[in-house]
């Protein structure tokens, strides 16, 4: 792939450390020259401490936008010019996007994650769920599911303080008794029904392919759509036990794809069609498994 980079190329990237491993450089740059866009995007390795010299320095040389990746997410909000809602309420910014005087946050891990879910109709109004994990993933889908109107939440987690914590959390944001804290060997306790369940937590995840966080057959009976945030590997054993008992699946990948272009039609002011975004998420999975082997 040659690309011409000339005095009107606009530059944006990706900071965190580590960041060798990176999607994200093969995605936008896939775009950017499927889409016409005069943008290169680049990986950015930043050193402890150095974040906000490094937004102050990014708005000088007048980066378009940065992504930002672990374990930034956090620490970058003190130095933005300006928040979107959700971002500044789960307390987590992924994407910048450069305003008049400095960036703006955002957190496309959450709508990435709500365009995922629609491009599939799998709809979170009025529906019964179980989250797995209450980490700093699982803030952001939480948030997600509250924000979109589940009508209950079992959130299970392997350490129960941190499943109160967050939904106690969500409850008293949508002042609403929706989140249902547990420990995750309570699973058993999850009432007859059928569920959306999400899996948040790093269980299953290259290279601890052979687990998943709850094994047991008869549980995943209960589930009608299983998504798990792991991309890697692109099914999980969790997604085998939902398909096993006849449910459907969404790994990772889309997730990972769906922020990525939003991140990109926030920069570039443009949406990507249907059939590029179908494109990238094909040449994603070839990297994966390349990677993989
Ligand atoms: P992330 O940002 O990816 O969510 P995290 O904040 O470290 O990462 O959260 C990891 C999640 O995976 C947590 O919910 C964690 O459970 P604990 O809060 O009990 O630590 C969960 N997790 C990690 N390893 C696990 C395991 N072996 N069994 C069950 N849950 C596990």
């Amino acid at each position: 792939m040659i690309r011409i980079i000339n005095g009107t190329t606009r530059v944006c990237g990706v900071i965190g450390n580590p960041i060798e491993h990176t999607m994200s450089p093969m995605l936008h740059n896939f775009l950017a020259e499927r889409a016409g866009m005069n943008m290169v995007y680049v990986p950015f390795r930043v050193e402890e401490n150095r974040v906000a010299d490094v937004i102050k320095g990014a708005c000088g040389l007048n980066i378009l936008g940065l992504n930002v990746t672990v374990p930034y997410k956090k620490e970058v909000i003190a130095s933005l010019a300006e928040i979107d809602l959700g971002a500044r309420e789960i307390g987590a910014v992924n994407t910048l996007v450069r305003v008049e005087d400095g960036y703006k946050g955002y957190n496309t891990d959450i709508s990435g994650l709500f365009r995922a879910m629609t491009e599939r109709n799998i709809s979170i109004k009025e529906q019964a769920v179980i989250m797995i994990g209450a980490g700093g993933a699982a803030k952001a889908v939480a948030y997600l599911l509250g924000r979109e109107g589940a009508n209950t939440v079992y959130l299970l987690n392997r350490t129960i303080e941190k499943a109160v914590e967050l939904a106690s959390d969500m409850n008293r944001r949508f002042a609403k008794n929706v989140f249902v804290p547990m420990a995750l060997s309570d699973y058993q306790k999850i009432p007859k029904g059928s569920y959306l369940a999400i899996q948040t937590t790093s269980v299953g995840m290259y290279p601890g392919t052979g687990q998943a966080p709850i094994e047991d057959e008869e549980f995943y009976q209960k589930i009608h759509t299983g998504i798990d945030l792991i991309y890697r590997p692109l099914k999980t054993r969790f997604m085998n036990y939902v398909e096993a008992a006849g449910g459907i699946t969404i790994n990772g990948l889309s997730m990972l794809l769906y922020q990525g272009v939003t991140a990109f039609e926030l920069w570039n002011e443009r949406t990507v069609s249907g059939a590029l975004v179908s494109q990238a998420y094909e040449l994603l999975k070839e990297a994966l498994a390349e990677y993989e082997e």
